[in-house]
């Protein structure tokens, strides 16, 4: 059988193995997936010995992702917009650098949410990482608007100036989180503020009764965030969905066969509850 892992520190949360060991069930793939925990300052050498004993792929996770970046000898051109590798590939001695977690995204928002992004205004906050991730695929998907708006201001300014070439007619700007006043269709909380249980200072006139507000984290309880837009009238929707889609595209990535992911899906909000 092939062998894969998650690479990350910590790792023991990590709810990859459960969810590519059932994809590799429903498509009956010949694979074995662990979790690899790497040494803060050894992540290059666990990868290694990972490829030296046969490996055929990994996931990257917290905080890898910019080392498997600079490791990946080619890399994909959703990975190089995000600036971050989520998922590798081993191949005759290359190493093929991908990130899946934008399609994961829009994968959930479109197909299992069913929200249509086309022609949509869109509120993106945050500017870190996580943002930069997601914002290929979100332009791909031809919004009207795209609002990068980050505590940071100058930071998002400059993801504006980065991804102003594939914006083609999608109006794309960048603010402060007290600038926005506007109504969007979907807001996506791509900050790590739930994190410390907080919520981005942004008015509550961006929600309204048909506004989707997508939180890229998940837990048992929804996050501060979703609270926050639920008590002004919008639709929530937690990263879930994300998590499972991302994987779902390494898992095409690796072996060429598309898992289905309701199962996983309803099984992992089963486990959290
Ligand atoms: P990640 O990989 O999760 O994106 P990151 O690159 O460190 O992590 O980015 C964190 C993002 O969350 C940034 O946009 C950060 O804002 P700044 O750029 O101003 O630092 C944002 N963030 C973190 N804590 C926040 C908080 N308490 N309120 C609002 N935004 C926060």
């Amino acid at each position: 059988f092939a062998e894969y892992v998650v690479i990350g520190n910590p790792i023991a949360h990590s709810k990859s193995p459960d969810i590519h060991t059932r994809f590799a069930a429903d498509t009956a793939q010949d694979l074995r997936y662990g979790r690899l925990l790497a040494p803060l300052d050894g992540f290059v050498a666990a990868v290694q010995e990972f490829v030296a004993q046969g490996g055929k792929g990994a996931n990257v996770t917290v905080p890898f992702k910019l080392e498997a970046y600079a490791l990946a000898t080619t890399l994909t051109t959703r990975a190089k917009a995000a600036g971050a590798v989520n998922t590798l590939k081993f191949d005759g001695g290359g190493m093929l650098g991908d990130n899946t977690d934008g399609i994961g995204l829009v994968t959930d928002i479109a197909r299992n949410a069913g929200f249509d992004l086309e022609g949509k205004k869109i509120l993106l906050l945050g500017a870190g990482g996580a943002a930069r991730g997601v914002i290929l695929p979100l332009l791909e998907s031809h919004p009207a608007q795209l609002v990068i708006a980050n505590r940071t201001p100058a930071k998002a300014l400059e993801l504006v100036q980065q991804f102003q070439p594939f914006a083609e007619q999608c109006a794309l700007s960048a603010c402060g989180f007290a600038d926005v006043q506007q109504q969007f269709d979907l807001v996506i909380n791509a900050t790590s503020a739930s994190l410390q249980a907080d919520v981005p200072p942004i008015a509550p006139q961006v929600f309204g009764v048909a506004t989707l507000a997508y939180d890229m984290m998940y837990g048992k309880q929804p996050t501060v965030f979703m609270q926050f837009a639920a008590a002004h009238g919008a639709q929530v929707r937690d990263g879930l969905g994300m998590l499972v889609e991302q994987a779902a595209e390494s898992f095409f990535v690796w072996r060429g066969v598309r898992p289905r992911t309701d199962a996983v899906f309803v099984s992992l909000r089963t486990q959290l509850s």
